[in-house]
């Protein structure tokens, strides 16, 4: 049984005393019976079930985020709708780059009008971008009809937050600096049956001079193994098969544990939890990544092939002022120790253009480590000034087209490379784990490599959540069209 069919069990049999228990998270359970009472009444007044809406920006972070406010909703009682019409709408924010920010201003105008129609609906705001002080005074100032926002650090207690809504107790705002908590348990309702995100720590530590997300997500904090692990059989009881370890930068994972454990040692025991087929992790900083891990990540054979090893800029003087700990020679010999011990492995990494300061010579540093890696994807971004954090206050900041015809530069040579390594695989049998039915083509199944590229094959919708043995037969640019194969080579 799930961990949230399980709390589900629990609240129903749940009797709640008069007041609300100070621990938690018996303490949200009790709030959760109470929520579901209120959301059954008002759902006896209008006629019919109550329906609720979660939008997610930002990382894989976010999205598991989103996944426990979404166990909470249907544990309340509401029934989750794709449209944002729905008498319940949530937007879980990001805040890493400023057009995150735009994309929720300008929807939040479109939930304005909905409420209009639709007075009793509810609007909440949760997320990284309201740890922001200046975003949180805009949103009550230009969005007086948000009736919810709270942080990052206080999302378990959504239920308690929601409660206050419902019993009318008018706009809440509940947002913590910071917490040295972790409060597990508290139902997740996952997007997909087969794979499912596992947070193995929260918070971030490192500081990159460009980057927000230590201000908003606060401190490193690692889980225990035990909990991961319970988790994880878990998960895997209730039919997943692919996990993927979740943390700003794993390799730091277990630290400050009481009794210290390395992310290598973690995957380990990961790997023995049977009935998970794959394992993948992120995001990896290249300043922790240790030989240990290599050897784990060589060892463990549910360990995918596959590495997010985010490298920011190939110039040793922007990778200094980036505050990175990194040169982009032990970034070299970085891959090239992975490469000899993993020869199949795909690495994908992250990119910033326009960092302050940025000259022609940097970015030129930057096309050629691309180059001589030879990543199978990576994601370019143009830098976005956060303001906080050291980069904003450095001088040269770089003129927009100028950013612009190098993030054109960085892209084609990224494309390029990526193209020529994606069919290197081709001819091979290889695992997928399918993924869906095609929409285009229903008699074939859409699957996904362990180095994430994904493979259309002929194939029975029984397949949908198996891993699978496929010919790759024909690779079409990003993608491999293949058959199935009945025995491995
Ligand atoms: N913890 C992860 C990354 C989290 S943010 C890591 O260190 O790898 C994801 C990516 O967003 C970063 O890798 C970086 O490339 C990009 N990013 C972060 N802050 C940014 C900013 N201010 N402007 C542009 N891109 C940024
Ligand atoms: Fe941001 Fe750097 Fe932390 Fe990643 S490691 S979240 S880029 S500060
Ligand atoms: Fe965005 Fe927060 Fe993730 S700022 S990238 S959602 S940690």
């Amino acid at each position: 049984m799930s961990i949230f069919e399980e709390n589900i069990r629990q609240l129903d049999s749940y009797v709640p005393g008069p007041e609300p228990p100070l621990r938690e998270p018996e303490r949200q359970l009790w709030f959760l019976k109470e929520t579901r009472r209120l959301v059954s009444s008002r759902a006896a007044e209008a006629g019919r079930k109550l329906t609720a809406n979660v939008h997610t920006f930002g990382c894989q972070m976010n999205e598991r985020d989103s996944e426990k406010i979404r166990g909470i909703l249907l544990a309340a009682g509401y029934e989750l709708t794709d449209g944002e019409d729905a008498d319940l709408c949530l937007y879980n924010t990001c805040t890493v780059r400023e057009n995150a920010n735009m994309k929720v201003y300008g929807r939040l105008g479109l939930l304005g009008n909905y409420k209009k129609k639709n007075p009793s609906m509810i609007i909440a705001l949760c997320g990284c971008m309201m740890q922001e002080p200046t975003a949180e005074a805009k949103v009550k100032e230009s969005y007086p009809f948000v009736d919810l926002i709270f942080g990052t650090h206080n999302l378990y207690r959504f239920a308690e937050l929601l409660y206050r809504v419902l019993s009318g107790e008018g706009p809440v705002c509940e947002i913590w600096e910071s917490t040295d908590e972790v409060v597990e348990e508290l139902p997740a309702q996952r997007t997909y049956p087969f794979k499912s995100g596992v947070n193995i720590m929260y918070g971030c530590n490192n500081f990159c001079t460009y980057c927000i997300v230590p201000y908003v997500r606060g401190r490193e904090r690692s889980r225990t193994p035990e909990d991961i692990l319970r988790e994880c059989e878990s998960l895997a009881a209730d039919g997943v098969k692919e996990i993927m370890l979740l943390g700003q930068n794993v390799n730091s994972y277990g630290k400050t544990l009481e009794d210290p454990v390395s992310f290598a040692e973690l995957l380990r025991r990961v790997n023995e939890v049977e009935g998970i087929g794959r394992i993948r992790f992120m995001t990896s900083h290249p300043k922790d990544l240790s030989d240990e891990l290599i050897l784990a990540m060589r060892d463990c054979d549910k360990v995918c092939g596959h590495l997010h090893l985010p490298l920011q800029s190939g110039s040793d003087a922007l990778l200094k002022k980036m505050n990175r700990h990194y040169t982009r020679e032990d970034y070299l010999r970085l891959t090239d120790r992975l490469r000899s011990a993993m020869p199949d492995l795909s690495l994908t990494t992250d990119l910033i253009v326009g960092f302050p300061g940025e000259t022609e010579q940097d970015i030129q540093d930057t096309l050629d480590i691309v180059r001589r890696v030879g990543y199978d994807t990576a994601f370019t971004f143009i830098y976005s000034k956060r303001s906080g954090t050291p980069a904003a206050k450095m001088p040269d900041q770089i003129p927009e087209d100028v950013v612009k015809d190098r993030f054109g530069r960085l892209l084609a040579v990224v494309q390029e490379t990526g193209r020529e390594r994606s069919s290197r695989f081709t001819g091979r049998v290889m695992p997928v784990l399918a993924e869906h039915v095609n929409e285009q083509d229903p008699s074939l199944i859409t699957g996904r490599l362990d180095c994430n590229l994904t493979v259309h094959f002929k194939g029975d919708p029984s397949l949908v959540g198996e891993i699978t043995d496929v010919r790759l037969t024909e690779c079409r640019g990003f993608y491999y069209l293949g058959e199935r194969a009945a025995v491995k080579e």
